[in-house]
């Protein structure tokens, strides 16, 4: 009841000011006794994954926060992981403001932020003040500046910076919201991509005797070829997880309530059949060879349990945190 009529009070304001007002004043004391209310230990359920122990299933998504900021408020939430980024080589604006939009009909959210981020040394530095001790992962994306052709030897660098510092790194290929980005997804670049990253990931666990695992997340707006085609790409090159999905370029489920088109990714309730749908065949393709972390639309224990079924080992979650509060991140780890 208490996040529904704060979520009241943050809905009248711009999303992307409510987000920055609730995190940035996370350490003021009336906030923070507030808060109180909403902590909780993580529950302990723990489940292997990528070879890592994960205390419980449920994740942070990326994109809230992508410079690791408030990676201990997050912690106290129950999340068993926390994906911080997007993050990129060097620091970016993003795109200009607005660029996050409320759909709260139908617990909807679209964004176009572009990779908004103070870049990865200012993340590293956030990292080694952290005292989480859970899983974190981080999610690593290219710069606007930098060509597609030169795209694998930025995630390289980034590999390389952030190696030491993180439990997993995610490659993210399939912001709709980077210009070309999502051509990773496909044919030689995407071989070029994952060749180079295996390279790199094998030099480093040499060098820091430690194996970081490496996952890739996907797009939800691909066919089924395209999907077997990467499925195919990732058991060849023994990529460790795939995550299924970011946020979706097809509006066509909105129409009916939002007729004026806002250009960007659509995440939420009416991504959930497009997401399930990519990890079905995801599922039945990798053969459980490479596991599955999914993500989008989850916003209640059934959607949840709908992930797990349908072959996700771990399952991530963004817009449902914002619709319905830390609560529902408890309701899902106690019952799943
Ligand atoms: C405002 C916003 C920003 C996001 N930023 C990122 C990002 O930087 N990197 C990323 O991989 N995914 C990003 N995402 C996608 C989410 O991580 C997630 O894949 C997607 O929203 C689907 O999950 P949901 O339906 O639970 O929101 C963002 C989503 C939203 C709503």
């Amino acid at each position: 009841m208490l996040y529904y009529l704060i979520r009241k009070i943050l809905f009248l304001i711009d999303p992307e000011k409510a987000h920055k007002l609730v995190l940035k004043n996370m350490n003021t004391k009336i906030i923070q006794q507030l808060m109180k209310l909403f902590f909780q230990p993580i529950i302990s359920k723990p489940v292997k994954c990528m070879g890592l122990i994960f205390p419980n299933k449920i994740g942070l998504a990326a994109g809230i926060d992508k410079n690791g900021e408030y990676i201990d408020i997050f912690s106290k939430i129950g999340f068993g992981f926390i994906e911080l980024g997007t993050v990129t080589l060097l620091p970016q604006k993003g795109n200009p403001k607005p660029r996050i939009f409320r759909i709260p009909k139908l617990e909807a959210i679209i964004n176009r932020m572009g990779f908004n981020n103070l870049g990865i040394d200012n993340l590293i530095n956030n990292l080694k003040q952290s005292k989480f001790e859970g899983i974190i992962g981080v999610n690593i994306g290219k710069n606007k500046c930098t060509s597609i052709e030169n795209a694998t030897d930025e995630y390289l660098t980034c590999i390389e910076k952030i190696y030491c510092y993180t439990n997993y790194i995610t490659i993210n290929i399939s912001s709709p919201n980077t210009k070309n980005l999502r051509n990773l997804q496909f044919g030689l670049l995407l071989k070029n991509l994952l060749k180079n990253i295996k390279i790199k990931q094998k030099e480093m666990s040499k060098k820091y005797k430690k194996y970081v695992p490496i996952a890739i997340k996907i797009s939800p707006d691909l066919s089924k070829d395209e999907i077997l085609y990467i499925s195919n790409q990732l058991i060849k090159f023994e990529i460790d997880a795939v995550i299924a999905t970011n946020s979706t370029l097809d509006h066509s489920s909105i129409y009916k309530i939002k007729k004026n088109q806002i250009k960007g990714g659509l995440s939420g309730i009416p991504l959930k059949n497009k997401s399930n749908n990519t990890i079905k065949i995801l599922y039945q393709q990798l053969q459980k060879k490479i596991p599955i972390i999914g993500v989008g639309g989850i916003y209640s224990l059934n959607t949840a349990k709908e992930k797990i079924i349908l072959g996700s080992e771990l399952i991530q979650i963004y817009s449902g945190l914002i619709y319905h509060g830390p609560k529902l991140i408890r309701d899902i780890i106690k019952n799943l």
